[in-house]
């Protein structure tokens, strides 16, 4: 028997027997484990501690240093096929060449991010819940494109509508049991609705009252906590609430929080929780909160039921979105040292955005932007006369100027160079801009506010077609058509072209051949 398979059968053996902080020392000690493992992964970090990972989940890298089986699955849409994506080695980062490869000339989504834990706690599908009916949606495959380690990986881009959860797992903590969780974010991509969350839920969708759940929050939602600023915020969702701190409203000692890549840390015990979060790129975690449970009834004992979700709220609210690249929980609560010693893991990932390359991107080239919503496919996005911004039906056969209507040229970006503007070919010196978060094309008056405006940060397209471009002043917005009209949209929000249905589809943009 291979020494690889021989150290998962120890491990699921110890794991069975509940002794996996003996596996984590072998693994720190180094016997035959870390002549396997390729690095240290956060749950070995978590075993050595004394509050081992009771679930694992990634789609950008391997959790254990001795973990290689598979980290996720995709399906594919033109078979309905579905493929295994591990790590390019034990311990490693994800193939993700291996999900190019299968999913080339077609489109996935994400069906089951594994468990790494050994324990058969896998995310899949989200069934309806008291909130909002189901099944809830998959995430694209390829809508968060994200580098790890250097290696190409991608991340589980949840839109409104996307959920993963499971309701019968193994070992995760229940009634007033301590635990600990941490997730890996986008810290850019975030909604106010209610809730894109990671961690511990009730096991039939409902709501079933106070102190339930316990689960990382992220986003800019008021309707319960808040902290500083404007948000978005790291929060704890503890079941009709969304807590900052102890008091059920403001809590001045959670900020905002704006790294490209953010570390969020919840953790709970008897009459003790905890709140911490970091930049993932680099340095530690801060504290926001870390005391007693909060001043209002339900929540001291807790009653956490143990089930694990993602990307929505308990009853399966699923009005919100982010992006989850890694996170685990724990059996314990874990001391700060140790979740000091996984963010300084995290900070050696090395997290980074993924350059969009595409020669249809090219700056000075001029391109027609073709909306890919089904209502829409012979849609481009277009000036009108009055210089407001919209789609319509375009093809060779159109009149020439609304041909040139619809070419943009693509400039590098007037606010950030690496990003984009696009400069209109029926009226040049005018460029594509926000303004009320409609679309309009204008002149720079040369202000910093027209350059942000103007210019906008091209990514992977949301619904797996295309691009989607991101305001570079509202990172949680982005280039929509609604209603035929163009706008900057978020992804569920106050102004009616917020509405989240659709909104992958209609803020995913092939950049195409100009029609003039
Ligand atoms: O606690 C906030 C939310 O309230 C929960 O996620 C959801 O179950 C309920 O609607």
């Amino acid at each position: 028997m291979a020494a690889r398979t021989r150290l998962r059968r120890a491990r699921r053996a110890l794991l069975a027997s509940g002794t996996t902080a003996v596996l984590a020392a072998a693994l720190l000690a180094g016997t035959e484990a870390t002549s396997q493992a390729a690095t240290q992964g956060p749950c070995d970090i978590y075993a050595a501690g004394g509050t081992p990972c009771v679930a694992a989940h990634s789609t950008t890298r391997a959790l254990y240093g001795a973990y290689d089986g598979a980290l996720y699955q995709v399906r594919r849409a033109s078979d309905g096929a579905t493929r295994d994506i591990g790590p390019l080695s034990a311990g490693g980062y994800a193939n993700a060449a291996a999900q190019d490869t299968f999913c080339a000339a077609t489109t996935c989504l994400i069906t089951v991010v594994y468990d790494q834990s050994g324990r058969g706690n896998d995310l899949t599908q989200a069934p309806a819940g008291g909130a909002a009916g189901g099944p809830d949606d998959l995430a694209p495959a390829t809508a968060a494109p994200v580098k790890a380690g250097g290696h190409p990986a991608y991340g589980i881009y949840v839109a409104a509508g996307t959920g993963y959860r499971n309701n019968h797992t193994s070992g995760i903590a229940t009634g007033d049991q301590p635990e600990g969780m941490y997730a890996v974010l986008d810290g850019t991509h975030f909604g106010g609705g209610c809730c894109f969350d990671y961690g511990n839920a009730e096991t039939n969708n409902l709501d079933t009252g106070n102190g339930h759940m316990e689960a990382v929050y992220f986003g800019d939602s008021r309707i319960w906590g808040t902290g500083t600023g404007n948000g978005p915020w790291v929060m704890a969702d503890l079941e009709n609430g969304l807590f900052s701190g102890a008091d059920v409203g403001y809590n001045a000692n959670d900020p905002s929080v704006s790294h490209r890549f953010l570390t969020a840390v919840v953790k709970g015990g008897p009459n003790q929780w905890a709140i911490r979060a970091g930049n993932a790129r680099s340095g530690g975690l801060s504290t926001f909160y870390s005391g007693a449970r909060p001043n209002a009834s339900g929540y001291n004992p807790m009653h956490k039921e143990g089930a694990i979700i993602l990307g929505i709220g308990g009853d399966n609210s699923k009005s919100s979105s982010g992006t989850f690249y890694e996170g685990v929980m724990t059996s314990g609560y874990p001391s700060d040292a140790t979740e000091n010693a996984v963010q300084a893991n995290i900070n050696a990932v090395g997290y980074q955005t993924a350059p969009v390359t595409s020669s249809s991107l090219t700056v000075g080239s001029r391109i027609s932007l073709r909306a890919t919503t089904a209502c829409c496919t012979a849609d481009s996005l277009r000036r009108n006369t009055d210089g407001t911004v919209a789609i319509s039906p375009i093809n060779a056969a159109s009149p020439a100027a609304d041909r040139t209507a619809a070419g943009w040229t693509v400039r590098a970006g007037l606010a950030d160079s690496s990003c984009l503007s696009f400069e209109s070919a029926a009226a040049p010196g005018q460029y594509l801009r926000h303004s009320g978060f409609q679309l309009y094309t204008a002149a720079s008056n040369g202000t910093a506010l027209f350059m942000q405006d103007a210019t906008f940060c091209p990514q992977a397209g949301h619904s797996g077609q295309g691009f989607s471009f991101q305001s570079v002043n509202y990172p949680n917005k982005y280039l929509r058509h609604y209603a035929y009209t163009g706008y900057l949209a978020g992804d569920g929000g106050s102004n009616t072209w917020d509405n989240a249905t659709s909104w992958s589809e209609d803020t995913s943009w092939l950049a195409a051949q100009p029609w003039s």
